[in-house]
């Protein structure tokens, strides 16, 4: 087997030992979606808003360690693990209020990774544009369409945008219209064929050029 494939093979198994928490993840085959796009795609600047179990932000570190290059922004201000919004997740609070399972986060991110307490909107609003090459957005599900077009606008030229649960919090589809209005291509990725896959929630990608790139050469 080559290293590619036993990546891949590993990072099954990877996924399957982050216990519990998975039920406020994304689903395993979006991660996987992000994971491949990361491997084949090579960004620098990756930035997380909303880390939740953590599922997609090891995914995404797990992908920039094979890389053997590349940056994780991670923000979270942990709402979510306030008075028990997940009463099955077991993560108690440190002192700081950050749940326990961040530190396994951060050891296995090292110098790979930056994890930013902040409010999504607040720390996305003071990004300049053009400053990751590629954004996953799960954090605020309620409110986040009113920052929907910074977020676009601080992905480079030819980057790329994930934005999950598209399709469970309908404001989320103002992605959908940002993108044919900057005729942006995209697509919404929602089938399960398996039971318990939670694909329906739907994954949305969207790839910020108004151009077809045949390579990574012409950019
Ligand atoms: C659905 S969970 C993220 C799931 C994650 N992708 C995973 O794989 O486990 C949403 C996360 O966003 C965080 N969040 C919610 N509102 C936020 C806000 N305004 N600013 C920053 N983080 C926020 C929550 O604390 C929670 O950890």
């Amino acid at each position: 087997m080559d290293d590619v494939l036993k990546e891949f093979a590993g990072f099954g198994e990877f996924l399957d030992g982050i216990g519990s928490l998975h039920q406020m993840a994304v689903d395993k085959v979006h991660a996987s979606l992000v994971h491949s796009t990361i491997l084949a795609s090579k960004p620098e600047r990756v930035l997380e808003l909303g880390i939740g179990s953590g599922l997609l932000s090891f995914s995404i570190l797990h992908a920039l360690k094979y890389n053997q290059r590349g940056h994780l922004v991670s923000v979270d201000n942990w709402r979510d693990f306030e008075g028990g919004g997940y009463p099955w997740v077991e993560s108690s609070s440190t002192d700081r209020g950050e749940p326990a399972h961040i530190s396994g986060l951060r050891k296995f991110g090292a110098e790979r990774l930056d994890v930013m307490v902040a409010d999504e909107r607040e720390f996305v609003e003071k990004c300049q544009p053009h400053s990751f090459d590629i954004i996953v957005v799960d954090g605020n599900h309620k409110e986040g369409h009113l920052w929907a077009e910074k977020v676009l606008e601080i992905c480079r030229p030819e980057g790329i945008v994930f934005s999950h649960d598209v399709l469970e919090y309908r404001n989320l589809i103002v992605y959908r219209d940002l993108a044919v209005g900057r005729g942006f291509g995209f697509r919404i990725f929602s089938k399960s064929s398996l039971p318990g896959e939670r694909c329906e929630r739907g994954l949305m990608v969207i790839f910020e050029s108004s151009r077809s790139v045949e390579c990574d050469e012409s950019t």
